[in-house]
């Protein structure tokens, strides 16, 4: 057992101290806008905040983030207020398939939240998630626009 606290809600867990996050949070949970892809820190599907730093939810354990604030796609817009980064996405028209998205879209928000100007350098460097659908100029763009917001 764990408790979690996820979108601002105290949530008890019933799964071992090393189970991954991302598991906690969509089987146990049921929030499946966190998506699974690799398992292996590498794709960036899984993507959360986790006291706003952005962590790839498959390779971190539920023990490593008790008493901290896990936020999810799911909990990333205000009420029915959407966050900039969701409307820039909306505008641009970004996703295809949509299975990285909700991914992308929590590692940009952070990456706005440290830097509010990205260069396409800072990109880079943060947004190493895959798409496997290629939108990465989309992305881009969306992520400037978003910036401008
Ligand atoms: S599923 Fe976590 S990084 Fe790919
Ligand atoms: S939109 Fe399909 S994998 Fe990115």
């Amino acid at each position: 057992m764990a408790r979690l606290t996820i979108n601002g809600r105290s949530l008890e867990v019933n799964v071992s101290p090393n189970t991954p996050l991302l598991w906690a949070i969509r089987e146990q949970v049921g929030l499946t806008g966190t998506k699974y892809g690799c398992g292996i820190a590498q794709c960036g599907a899984c993507t959360v905040h986790v006291d706003g730093v952005a962590v790839r939810s498959c390779s971190i354990p539920v023990a490593a983030v008790a008493g901290k604030k896990i936020t999810t796609i799911e909990g990333l817009a205000t009420g029915a207020v959407l966050h900039k980064v969701q409307k820039a996405w909306l505008d641009h028209e970004v996703p295809q398939c949509g299975y990285c998205q909700a991914g992308m879209m929590m590692a940009v928000a952070a990456l706005l939240k440290d830097k509010p100007k990205p260069t396409d350098a800072d990109i880079d460097a943060r947004i190493t998630n895959i798409c496997r659908c290629g939108t990465f100029q989309q992305v881009r763009e969306a992520i400037h626009a978003a910036a401008k917001a």
